[in-house]
């Protein structure tokens, strides 16, 4: 099982080295492990993001595990070779489309979210983003017009089979819970959402079981926070599922919480090829600080032995122990503990 393990920027490597601990702890036989440098760290050692070296590798891995990018020292270089190129180039070298976002309320948290304790209790939710296409991906630049004003823009667009392959992920992962899938568009003004919504309505022909229903973008937002207890699947864009997970997971308490797996059609020996990251970024403020909640790499982990091994059993171990560790109490900083980076990884640790 070769696992591709890139800590990234920020407070990366400090996540990272937890989920290393909980992943040695488990003694899995047959586990090779590659380290690779990527974001800003990539940039300042080898002049580029996504070094080659560290593509092939990620190529030639079952899964990839990734810390986080971001690196305030790079935020005035050229687009492409910003530290974020590192992860949006992944995803488009490796074709992986299909973004999950789970978010689900663990107990012992109901203080910490934005929300009252009754209305966060009811989220159990999956958000499926699609994450090779869109605003992310089209033609993008700042030009300067005719009259010497300069204008930006970016691409918003989608092709047919790039809707139909996400909405048939998301209809199957519907199908493994509750057969409730919320397609979230802007077809009101979008034509990329009105094309969006009409194969998704085609896709639905194939999966009578699933109750299909659709929202507008802003609409979701405000239901998120206003009954998120009513979402069970939702589907949606790069751009709007981008904004959505980040609104979910205050909604769950803490954005340190939330693990994402982003998948293709690759199939290995052991399970479908992916990238697993947090969905939080490199927080170069708590960086190098032990401060960071170790707790959505960890769970990325998890999701990784699920999705690219096969190893439910030891999947839902490492979810046992991160939720035993939260209703213990023993909660970093993020959600108002006092618990380093280590103790939550020691704490997680100890009950596996
Ligand atoms: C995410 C992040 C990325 C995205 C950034 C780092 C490019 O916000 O994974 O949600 O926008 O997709
Ligand atoms: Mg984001």
């Amino acid at each position: 099982m070769k696992i591709a393990c890139l800590a990234g920027d920020g407070i990366g490597p400090e996540i990272m080295a937890e989920a290393r601990r909980v992943l040695d702890a488990l003694a899995l036989e047959n586990v090779e492990i590659f380290e690779g440098d990527v974001g800003g760290t990539g940039y300042k050692k080898h002049g580029h993001p996504l070094p080659p070296e560290t593509l092939e590798m990620c190529k030639a891995a079952d899964a990839v595990l990734f810390g986080a990018v971001g690196d305030p020292d790079c935020d005035n270089l050229e687009r492409h070779l910003r530290p974020e190129q590192a992860i949006l180039g992944l995803r488009q070298a490796l074709t992986l489309f299909a973004n999950l976002r789970p978010a689900t309320m663990f107990p012992g948290l109901e203080d910490m979210t934005a929300l009252r304790p009754e209305v966060a209790r009811t989220i159990d939710l999956l958000i499926v983003r699609e994450l090779n296409g869109d605003v992310y991906f089209g033609e993008k630049a700042i030009r300067t017009l005719d009259d010497g004003r300069r204008q930006g823009f970016d691409l918003m667009s989608y092709a047919e089979d790039e809707v139909r392959r996400i909405a048939h992920v998301a209809f199957r992962a519907a199908q493994g819970r509750k057969k409730k899938l919320c397609s979230v568009d802007k077809a009101n003004v979008l034509e990329t959402s009105q094309l969006w919504r009409d194969v998704v309505i085609e896709v639905a022909a194939e999966y009578p079981d699933v109750a299909l229903s659709h929202m507008y973008v802003d609409n979701a937002a405000m239901q998120l926070v206003r009954d998120p207890g009513q979402f069970d699947v939702v589907v949606t864009g790069n751009l709007f599922g981008d904004i959505l997970s980040d609104q979910a997971s205050m909604c769950v308490g803490s954005i340190g919480l939330l693990a994402s797996a982003s998948l293709g059609e690759t199939q290995t020996e052991y399970g479908t090829k992916g990238l697993y990251e947090p969905i939080h970024g490199s927080a170069p403020d708590i960086a190098g600080q032990g401060k960071a909640n170790p707790m959505a790499m960890i769970l990325s982990l998890a999701m990784m032995l699920r999705h690219s091994f096969g190893l439910e059993g030891q999947a839902a171990r490492i979810e046992t122990a991160v939720s035993r560790t939260l209703a213990d109490g023993i909660k970093g900083a993020d959600l108002g503990g006092s618990a380093s980076t280590v103790e939550v990884g020691d704490a997680v640790l100890a009950r596996l």
